[in-house]
């Protein structure tokens, strides 16, 4: 699975919005570093977090396990997988925001935003 990745505090620093269509279009054409925009690709059976680290990047995580949301992502386009064991509340992820953790692609394209810890609505699960 081929993955467009943005960073969060790129969105808040160009005052962009999360449900902004054009959002990685725009990304695109701001002059952001290899951390804050890129791609990735994620091998079978690896979550997106793993395949952020093994592509050298340091995405936010602790828990590892789905139980605090310190490796939240929120999911502009494509499908990953929201496993039973998690802490997410169904309308955080119908809104599209999921676990990076334990999140794993369904979709051959994904395009995502992490480090969305930092968003309001997320406040009450970061441990
Ligand atoms: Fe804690 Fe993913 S790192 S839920």
């Amino acid at each position: 699975t081929r993955v467009e990745f943005l960073d969060y505090e790129a969105i808040v620093d160009y005052g962009w919005s999360l449900d902004d269509d054009e959002l990685f279009r725009k990304a695109s054409h701001a002059d952001l570093g290899p951390d804050a925009h890129g791609r990735l690709l994620v091998h079978p059976d690896e979550s997106l977090l793993e395949a952020a680290e093994r592509s050298g990047f340091a995405w936010p995580f602790s828990c590892r396990g789905g139980a605090c949301a310190n490796c939240a992502v929120y999911l502009a386009e494509g499908k990953l997988s929201q496993p039973t064991d998690h802490i997410m509340p169904d309308d955080l992820a119908e809104r599209g925001f999921r676990l990076s953790c334990n999140g794993y692609p369904l979709t051959d394209e994904l395009s995502v935003v992490f480090n969305v810890k930092q968003r309001p609505e997320l406040d009450d699960l970061i441990l």
